[in-house]
């Protein structure tokens, strides 16, 4: 434990989180993002003083250790092992063998000494020559490139992979089952991928966290398989190959993503080095997070093929939601990425030097299938366009594209327009409030701000004393909001200089995240010390108002029940409480 408080005190919050996310100072704390849900204005909060971070937008919030948890999608021995290193901290023996977390150490492990394995096949054993002379005489790939991607070969018969684990290197049966190497046969052991060339798949961490592998017979059906979901591979978080392309995604900007790992291999091997595939599957949410860590441009390079044009369609709202700059690659001729490199690699490369922004892509391959001149195709086009169009979250870009359909069609903008208005009202649930924020009582946020107020405030005594009589009476949606205050008000009266610090060590545990949050709440400047008092005298009161007002329309509802069944006596103490209630009532 020791360590990790060592680890915690030598990580600077703030520029460790910096590396991930670009934070804007203001006031004593720094904002930006969230990097967790999507958002347009910054909720996300990052205390240097208390090194915590908080995002008021998705309630998510801790200290460095749950910081690269969450966006590493890493569980706590991963990260403190991370972060040591940082803070080069040399860990002493560090028990990684209970839980989930071991678990996924232990794939890992097994995925890389597998990797290892069917490398060596390929590479040196005389099984694997038919696949190793198919890489090199049929796909063009170099022995170098074949070491860089760690390329391996799975032999058809035998249990090579089962029999080099459990027999040679002891491993358990069930941690190859877990890893998804091999599966079950009829109650027997069996290796998982059969007569296949092997290709790692790392996370851009570089664990080995699972493989596809394609048949080299090409009677075999399907022609690749993929590792099984696994407590380490889960399909559509991860990249082929951005573990090899982060360095020169970073340093361009800019990521290319294709379908296949040939077409990935094949660019890397002409020097194309930004490139990661997405292996035939729809580009997901959470693939675009990962790659706009590394870049904010995507050139998408899919197959000319009319499915390679729906996913180049399928993936443009993911992209345009987290406002990257998007194009798209056609290679020419027709071809995919990896034949058409083989085909003409230079012509290849004038593709991928005069990618087309994606919106010019769709208006011309729309353009090509229907005609503007008819009504039929004008409405057919506006069909396909105006969708995309309305989702353009950059108001300049959105209105030359308006300019440009009009102009297309010979129809006027405001026609446009109109239907893109009926659009919107087919679609009022938009995918983006979907995804966004759990929803708060009004309550709920008032009772967050007021004590964001008070906690912030340099002398809570004597605000505290404003609101007293006031906040004595309300009962809070949140019980820890409450508790905080009646600490505070105890802490503030038996010390006249109050210091946040002091107070906050005072706390019990369980009362620190919503301490945290209070504290990091972004509140308003205000002019003075009479603007700030009236703010929290009108909000305590708001909340007070709120509080009796729904009393006593409750009471109204049991007064009424009571005269239903002739209960008078009842009913008019419930009236007389009522009466007292609305007497209470703030007047402001
Ligand atoms: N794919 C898959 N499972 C399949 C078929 C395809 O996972 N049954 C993935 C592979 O990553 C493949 C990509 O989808 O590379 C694109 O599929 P396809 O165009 O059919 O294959 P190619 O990339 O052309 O494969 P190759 O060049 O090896 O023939
Ligand atoms: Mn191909």
């Amino acid at each position: 434990m020791d360590q990790v408080a060592e680890v915690r005190e030598k990580i600077d919050i703030v520029s460790l989180i910096q590396e991930f996310v670009p934070l804007k100072k203001t006031g004593s704390n720094f904002k930006a993002n969230c990097p967790f849900h999507n958002e347009k204005s910054p909720s996300f909060v990052v205390s240097p003083e208390r090194q915590i971070w908080h995002c008021f937008g998705c309630q998510k919030g801790g200290d460095a250790f749950t910081f690269v948890m969450e966006y590493e999608h890493i569980e706590f021995p991963e990260a403190l092992r991370m972060l040591a290193q940082r803070a080069g901290v040399q860990l002493a023996q560090y028990k990684f063998d209970t839980g989930v977390a071991s678990k996924k150490e232990q794939i890992y492990k097994l995925n890389h000494l597998a990797s290892e394995f069917y490398h060596f096949l390929l590479t040196q054993h005389p099984v694997g020559k038919h696949a190793l002379i198919y890489l090199i005489e049929e796909r063009k790939i170099k022995p170098q490139t074949i070491n860089t991607y760690m390329l391996g070969f799975a032999p058809k018969i035998g249990n090579t992979l089962t029999q080099y684990l459990v027999d040679k290197k002891k491993y358990p049966k069930e941690s190859l089952l877990e890893a998804g190497l091999a599966t079950q046969y009829y109650g027997r052991i069996a290796d998982f991928f059969r007569g296949r060339l092997m290709f790692p798949l790392y996370d851009h961490r570089g664990n080995t966290i699972g493989f596809s592998g394609r048949v080299l017979d090409p009677k075999v059906e399907p022609k690749y398989i993929n590792t099984s979901e696994t407590l380490a591979y889960h399909k559509g978080s991860v990249f082929f190959g951005l573990n090899s392309a982060k360095e020169a995604i970073k340093k361009e900007n800019r990521a290319i993503i294709m379908e296949g790992e040939f077409d990935v291999i094949s660019s890397f091997q002409e020097g194309i080095t930004n490139c990661v595939a997405i292996k035939g599957t729809a580009l997901t949410e959470e693939q675009v997070t990962l790659i706009n860590r590394f870049a904010q441009k995507i050139s998408l390079c899919f197959d000319e093929d009319s499915a390679g044009q729906e996913a180049v369609k399928r993936s443009l709202p993911i992209l345009e939601k987290k406002g990257l700059s998007v194009t798209v690659i056609v290679p020419p001729d027709g071809k995919d990425a990896d034949e058409a490199i083989k085909h003409n690699p230079i012509a290849f490369k004038l593709a991928v030097k005069h990618d087309m922004p994606i919106y010019d892509f769709l208006f011309e391959k729309t353009l090509a299938r229907i005609n503007p001149k008819t009504i039929d195709g004008k409405k057919k086009i506006a069909e396909h366009l105006l969708p995309v169009i309305a989702d353009i979250q950059n108001e300049i870009v959105k209105e030359h594209y308006l300019q440009k359909l009009s102009r297309e069609l010979s129809t006027s903008r405001e026609s446009l327009v109109a239907e893109i208005e009926k659009l919107k009202k087919k679609e009022v649930i938009r995918r983006e409030d979907i995804v966004e924020k759990k929803p708060q009582s009004r309550e709920a946020l008032l009772e967050e701000y007021l004590a964001a107020l008070l906690v912030q405030h340099e002398n809570p005594k004597v605000i505290l004393s404003e609101v007293e009589t006031m906040l004595s009476h309300y009962e809070f949606k949140t019980p820890a909001y409450q508790k905080i205050i009646e600490k505070l008000r105890i802490f503030s009266t038996n010390n006249p200089k109050f210091d946040p610090k002091q107070f906050f060590t005072s706390l019990p545990p369980e009362l620190v995240p919503a301490f945290d949050v209070s504290f990091l709440y972004p509140i308003p400047k205000f002019k003075d010390e009479g603007h700030y008092k009236e703010e929290v005298k009108k909000k305590a009161s708001d909340l007070y108002k709120m509080y009796l007002t729904h009393k006593i329309e409750n009471l109204g509802k049991e007064i009424m029940e009571k005269e239903k069944d002739g209960m008078s006596d009842q009913e008019n103490t419930l009236r007389l409480e009522q009466d007292r209630l609305i007497g209470l009532l703030p007047k402001i």
